[in-house]
């Protein structure tokens, strides 16, 4: 097969988790697909020279339009401000490069619609970062739903916290501005919480939602200055699904004690499942059909019996990390990009979450439920 050229652009913690997620998906899951890891890209040159070299990046490289005309690129990883994404996506589209873009997809819905609708006509594969689904743990409670163990699906609950602004003395940043940053929690958390809903129950159609900044200014780096912090610290939203099911969402970027807490929970009619990211390597399980006196949850701790659990290692419980979903991640990319298959979540299915994210923010303004369809 023909090797793939790849760039990646942005050396933060997300450039980071792709650099090393293309540089372990050959010798995890022996793709046959030779991976070139071509260009690192940034705007500091010396940092970004360090970096390629310490990632086996064959060059740097400081200005991102000088990748769009490289013919030894076929891929390129944006993880770059959100502020950012849009232009580089489009421009990386129209020049024939297939892009792996992390969430949000955007600043705004016109925005992510432009990148949906170059997508859609172009003859390359769009990912965006929606790793957290990658975990074995998530696709077996996908495979039990499927099977029909939970019985009808009647309800979902969904609660994503992080407490990296709780603190009133952490720094204005471009998270806290519109034009930076586009929504807060909702763009950067909630939204991976759509992505959990959508994988295990299906599309959202409505939302009903209320949200609020906790800290209203916040002191600029170096100065004494307050800025006003232009979107959310908390979000949250009833939500109606197209299959009739009721749902909640909650997100917190203010949440102390929060890490990366992505509790969700599916509720049948028969049973239900539980899971929260912060022990990713678990889901909690309950079926009605047991008998009364042995029902409770059970643990079930995840091996190489839940796939792609053990490309990484043979042996059960020995436990997956945040990095090995991007390298899951990667590998579905690739394979899309072989095959000619659909990458979920592409920029088409992507834009349903921004449709939610957006109207939650909307349905807040409003005091009122909205389609969001
Ligand atoms: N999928 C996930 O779990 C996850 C987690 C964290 C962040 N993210 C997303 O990843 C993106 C980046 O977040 P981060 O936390 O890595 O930020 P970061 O600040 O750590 O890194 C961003 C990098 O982009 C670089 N950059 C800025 N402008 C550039 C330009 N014009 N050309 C090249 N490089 C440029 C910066 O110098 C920086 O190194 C955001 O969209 C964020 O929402 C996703």
């Amino acid at each position: 097969m023909r090797p793939l050229g790849v760039a990646v652009i942005g050396t933060g913690f997300m450039g980071k988790c792709h650099a090393m997620a293309w540089s372990h998906v050959v010798p995890v899951f022996g793709v046959e697909t030779e991976i070139r890891l071509e260009t690192l890209c940034d705007t500091n040159e010396a940092v970004t020279r360090q970096k390629a070299q310490e990632g086996g990046f064959a060059r740097a490289e400081t200005d991102w339009t000088k990748l769009l005309d490289d013919p030894r690129l076929d891929i390129v990883s944006i993880t770059t401000p959100n502020n950012l994404h849009r232009d580089m996506a489009i421009a990386f589209l129209e020049a024939g490069k297939h892009v792996w873009c992390e969430k949000p997809m955007a600043l705004t819905i016109e925005d992510a619609e432009a990148m949906a609708k170059t997508a859609a006509t172009a003859r390359v594969k769009t990912l965006l970062g929606y790793n957290y689904i990658r975990n074995p743990a998530l696709a077996h409670a996908k495979k039990i739903i499927q099977e029909g163990a939970l019985g009808r699906i009647i309800h979902f609950r969904g609660q994503v916290d992080e407490d990296y602004q709780a603190d009133e003395n952490v720094p204005w940043s471009w998270r806290s501005r519109l034009e930076t940053g586009g929504l807060g929690v909702l763009g950067d958390l909630t939204c991976h919480l759509v992505s959990f809903a959508h994988y295990l129950v299906g599309d959202v159609a409505q939302v009903c939602a209320d949200i609020d900044t906790v800290h209203r200014m916040r002191l600029v780096p170096g100065s004494s200055e307050k800025r006003a912090v232009e979107n959310e610290d908390i979000a949250h939203a009833m939500v109606r699904f197209e299959s009739g099911a009721t749902g909640v969402l909650m997100a917190s970027r203010a949440a102390h004690g929060r890490k990366n807490m992505i509790r969700t929970e599916v509720h049948g009619t028969k049973g239900m499942i539980a899971f929260d990211q912060e022990r990713m390597n678990e889901l909690q399980l309950y079926l009605a059909d047991d008998p009364p006196e042995r029902r409770g949850f059970k643990t079930i701790l995840t091996g190489s019996r839940h796939p792609p659990y053990g490309a990484f290692t043979p042996a059960p419980g020995h436990q997956l990390g945040f990095n090995e979903l991007k390298v899951i991640e990667c590998k579905h990319f690739v394979d899309c990009i072989e095959s000619g298959d659909e990458p979920y979540v592409n920029f088409a299915e992507g834009l349903k979450i921004e449709k939610i994210i957006h109207g939650i923010a909307t349905s807040a303004a409003s005091r009122s439920w909205l389609d969001v369809r």
